[in-house]
């Protein structure tokens, strides 16, 4: 059984995160993501909400499954007994906080390898903060977020503005 974590902040997931994830499904038997109960970044949907916009993006994917985690992501992959960390390298940019996390978590623990997935090319410049503001301003991303995304964020945006 290849077990991986796709671990990240997920604020909010979209269809690039799930472009990585469809990729992942050809090459694991099984693949955790791993929602990160993030305390560094100021996110605007909280662990749980992020979880349930996971759980309902990633519904119709075989061979997935969605958890939180707090702490470590190398103890999480080891509590899951996953050999493997999945992450998305999307462009040049990535590279070096990338190799950064990929080499701590080495050394955390060397029986865990992380591997990089490339994105088809509509998803290299996407990221989560540009989604979250577009559709703040009234724009439409139907390519990048399912509309339950779409839906939360405008939600979530109208309850902070009141
Ligand atoms: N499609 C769209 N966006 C993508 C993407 C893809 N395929 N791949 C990455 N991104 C974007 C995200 O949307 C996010 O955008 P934003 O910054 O605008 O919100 C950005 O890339 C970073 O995303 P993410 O994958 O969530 O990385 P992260 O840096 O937020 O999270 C963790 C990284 C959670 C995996 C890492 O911090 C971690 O492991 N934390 C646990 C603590 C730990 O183990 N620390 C020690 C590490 S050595």
């Amino acid at each position: 059984m290849k077990r991986a974590i796709y671990p990240g902040t997920f604020d909010p997931i979209t269809y690039g995160h799930l472009n990585i994830l469809t990729k992942a499904t050809d090459l694991f038997d099984d693949i955790v993501l791993a929602v990160a109960n993030v305390t560094s970044k100021n996110t605007l949907f909280t662990t749980d909400e992020r979880y349930e916009l996971c759980k309902n993006t990633i519904q119709h994917v075989s061979k997935v499954r969605v958890e939180k985690f707090d702490g470590l992501a190398i103890r999480f992959a080891e509590e899951m007994e996953a050999k493997t960390i999945i992450r998305g390298l999307r462009a040049v940019s990535d590279f070096e906080y990338e190799l950064q996390l990929s080499l701590m978590n080495k050394n955390l623990n060397p029986n865990i390898e992380t591997i990089f997935l490339l994105p088809d090319s509509m998803y290299l410049y996407l990221s989560s903060s540009m989604v979250r503001q577009i559709v703040g301003l009234g724009g439409n991303l139907k390519s990048y977020i399912p509309f339950c995304v779409e839906e939360a964020i405008i939600e979530k945006l109208q309850n902070k503005n009141n």
